[in-house]
């Protein structure tokens, strides 16, 4: 089987970049009906989300606005561990129905954190919109209203997800060789 080398691992084909386009369309499609009459923000996650965010985007036919974030973590700050803070927040979202883009769901930790903290800001509406999510790796109880794929609990790359930085730009997603 073909495999590619990225830093010190081997990674071999998972899913190939028409199938990733399929279900990009599908999940469009599904945010078109859902929200037809309103005027989503879109809000997605740096750095892993730009690729299927930019696809997405071109395949909703409704009037909408994206905007791009970050999570960025403290430590020490408080007795109770880590804080999260949102960076490049400079969009009021306040009153907005707001679809959060991200690549990936593992644990959710990441978006529990995100939701929580974008509460504050008091959007209409929050939705959750991931290309991947891996369910038996899922530690938070998250409503997660549109997902592309679910997948086993390996590690990929490709599709704008990253092994240490590395791999963001392969057009098909890759799993790490066991
Ligand atoms: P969570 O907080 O555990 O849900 O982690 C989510 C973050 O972990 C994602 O935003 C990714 O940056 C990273 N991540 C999780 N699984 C993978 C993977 O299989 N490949 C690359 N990055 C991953
Ligand atoms: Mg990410």
């Amino acid at each position: 089987m073909k495999s590619i080398k990225v830093l010190d691992k081997e990674f071999v084909p998972m899913i190939p970049a028409d199938d990733i386009a399929n279900e990009v369309r599908r999940v469009a499609n599904e945010i078109n009906r859902d929200y037809e009459g309103k005027t989503p923000l879109f809000l997605a996650i740096l750095n892993g989300s730009f690729m299927f965010a930019a696809d997405l985007l071109r395949e909703i036919n409704i009037p909408c606005e994206i905007t791009f974030v970050k999570m960025s973590s403290y430590e020490g700050v408080s007795s109770t561990g880590t804080v999260n803070e949102i960076i490049g927040l400079n969009k009021s979202i306040e009153g907005r129905d707001v679809i959060i883009v991200e690549d990936i769901v593992d644990s959710g930790v990441t978006m529990a954190h995100m939701l929580e903290t974008l509460k504050g800001h008091n959007p209409k509406s929050m939705e959750i919109c991931t290309f991947f999510v891996k369910p038996e790796n899922l530690k938070i109880d998250l409503d997660i209203r549109y997902t592309a794929m679910g997948i086993p609990n390996d590690f990929i790359i490709g599709y704008g997800l990253d092994y240490d930085g590395y791999g963001r730009n392969l057009e098909d997603v890759w799993v790490l060789k066991s």
